[in-house]
């Protein structure tokens, strides 16, 4: 059966309510849960779908901060139905890259991930199977890392250390990022670090105190999807929030692979949900000093504060910052 051919009217329900038991009890550690096609036709059209959107605003955000990806291989580790790697070519155009490798335990996901990726990308040529010792090229990595025992880790880490550019998407909650976060430090020596940190310091949320906080964004679904009978229905039957789509990423650049450009530093990065109050906003900062909770004055930037309060994106801020006060904002992105 073609991706074509599946629709909310065929969508098999009961596999859907068996891989969210796998993703919530963590069973995914234990084995694989793909045992039929339509398993990842099924995921591919919603769980797959919001975890599109978060590479949305993660590729929304790589663009605008100016960052396009090294030429060569496209590998997605874990690709499941491989809607991580297709966010991706769709971004960065298809012709970027030589080829696609897609790797999972599941044959069946490769297989179908490879199908998907054919139709999508016709000239692009796609192989699956174990990357064995490649190197260089882009690691696509989306929604894995909870399902790695530390073996599993390691071996990704081996992976990881091959690449020359990596892209990486995980839930936004704190066990997901902390995790990413220890990643990071790992790989801070031989990579530098893109996004979402404006500086290649150890990460703030280490220092003591800080244990409470977590790494994350929230992406915006597409216009319509609340009203959408359909994705209303899959909301209620997996007792998930459509509104609500936390993320965490990584991305980072082989050291030397090209000539660094520090676009970013001296600017803050805005960590999780602004606080909107009666005429100021709480911002958690991220900058290369480290963490910290900065106030922003409605009367000092009356623009940035109504977008704020309109939950805008705001995601990286440029100003000056007087003890805590962020004041004198340059710019923002987006
Ligand atoms: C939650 S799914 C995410 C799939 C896809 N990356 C996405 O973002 O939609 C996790 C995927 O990781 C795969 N996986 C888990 N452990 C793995 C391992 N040790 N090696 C390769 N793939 C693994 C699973 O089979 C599954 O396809």
């Amino acid at each position: 059966m073609h991706k074509a051919e599946l629709t909310w009217e065929t969508i098999d329900w009961n596999a859907l309510d068996r891989l969210r038991g796998a993703f919530l009890s963590g069973t995914g550690t234990s084995g694989v849960y793909w045992q039929a096609r339509s398993d990842l036709a099924s995921y591919d059209l919603t769980f797959a779908q919001r975890i599109a959107w978060k590479w949305e605003a993660v590729l929304t955000e790589l663009q605008a901060r100016g960052w396009t990806p090294p030429t060569g291989t496209v590998l997605d580790w874990g690709c499941g139905s491989g809607v991580a790697s297709r966010c991706v070519l769709r971004a960065f155009g298809p012709e970027t890259f030589s080829a696609l490798r897609l790797f999972d335990r599941s044959s069946l996901a490769m297989e179908f991930a490879a199908e998907r990726a054919l139709a999508a990308f016709p000239k692009l040529p796609v192989q699956t199977g174990d990357p064995a010792g490649e190197r260089g090229g882009l690691l696509v990595v989306s929604h894995v890392l909870n399902e790695l025992p530390e073996a599993g880790r390691e071996a990704l880490m081996e992976v990881l250390r091959r690449a020359d550019a990596v892209l990486w998407v995980e839930p936004g909650t704190h066990a997901d990022s902390r995790a990413l976060v220890a990643m990071r430090e790992r790989l801070r020596d031989e990579f530098s670090v893109i996004a979402p940190c404006t500086h290649q310091e150890t990460c703030g949320l280490l220092a003591a105190g800080n244990e409470r906080h977590w790494c994350h964004n929230f992406a915006t679904p597409p216009p319509g999807v609340m009203a959408d009978s359909d994705w209303v229905r899959f909301a209620q039957r997996m007792g998930i929030d459509l509104r609500s789509l936390p993320y965490t990423f990584l991305v980072l650049e082989r050291k030397g692979l090209r000539t660094a450009e520090e676009r970013f530093s001296g600017w803050a990065r805005v960590v999780g949900a602004p606080r909107v109050y009666k005429g100021f906003t709480k911002l958690f900062s991220c900058e290369a000093s480290g963490v910290r909770d900065l106030t922003l004055q409605k009367r000092d930037a009356p623009e940035l504060f109504k977008r704020l309060k309109h939950e805008e994106p705001v995601l990286l801020v440029k100003g000056d910052v007087v003890g805590e006060r962020l004041e004198a904002i340059e710019a923002t992105l987006p």
